[in-house]
């Protein structure tokens, strides 16, 4: 659903910027995906140049594995109360820096991530900017499997234009997250992202959604170019 070979370069050059965050931090929360994926990579390497003292968490298992090998000090996410600092990608990202995330199927791990973070940067390439949240991409909910059909219902009478089962590629039937869960991917045509974070996680059986209106980025890094929020 996502395309992950679109601006590798613009994806480097931010995971690279995102690298001067890396000063002083103890505690690190690495998100998941390509442009993250980078990120994980160098962060690895100036540890062992530098030989900085590390704990990370990770929001998935794919950057769990891609950590270890890069050499990380990795902690379970249940280690940390608090972290100086989190990196993560992003699937689409507003003006006033709100976030749709998910594209990954990672979004739950993610918000926790970020919400215990005192800096969370986010790291894009340009496509991922949008005037209006919703422009390109669905709002990804992370649903338990027995309440599909009730979820689903309370998504449409909310207004919702269209809910989507995500499938697996390369396995039949669909996406599993690293929860054990579903993900309905959910189109608004018009919301106030605030608003619809939480109206949407008040839905018995809803884990969690990809909005991120509440816990938004400090810094957003659009192909190396840093944006502070005001
Ligand atoms: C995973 C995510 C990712 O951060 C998001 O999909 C962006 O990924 P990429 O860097 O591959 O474009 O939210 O759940």
């Amino acid at each position: 659903m996502k395309d992950v070979s679109i601006n590798v370069s613009e994806k480097e050059l931010s995971a690279i910027k995102a690298l001067d965050f890396v000063r002083g931090n103890k505690t690190i929360g690495l998100g998941t995906g390509s442009t993250t994926a980078i990120f994980i990579k160098k962060l690895g390497e100036k540890i062992q140049k530098e030989n900085l003292n590390i704990l990370t968490c990770t929001t998935s298992f794919q950057s769990f594995l891609l950590a270890k090998e890069a050499g990380i000090p990795v902690y379970p996410v249940s280690y940390f109360s608090e972290l100086d600092l989190s990196v993560d990608g992003a699937d689409e990202v507003d003006p006033n820096f709100q976030l749709i995330k998910g594209g990954g199927a990672a979004h739950t791990m993610e918000k926790i991530v970020h919400s215990m973070s005192k800096t969370f940067v986010c790291i894009v390439d340009s496509t991922k900017q949008v005037s209006k949240l919703g422009e390109k991409f669905p709002i990804p909910v992370e649903i338990l499997p027995e309440a599909i059909s009730s979820v689903k219902k309370q998504l449409l009478e909310m207004g919702a234009r269209d809910v989507q089962l995500r499938m697996a590629v390369k396995k039949d039937g669909p996406v599993i997250t690293d929860n054990g869960n579903f993900v309905l991917d959910v189109r608004f045509d018009n919301f106030d992202p605030k608003d619809l974070e939480i109206r949407i996680k008040s839905i018995p059986g809803v884990v969690e959604n990809g909005i991120f209106a509440i816990y938004r980025p400090h810094y957003v890094i659009v192909g190396g170019k840093e944006l502070k929020r005001d």
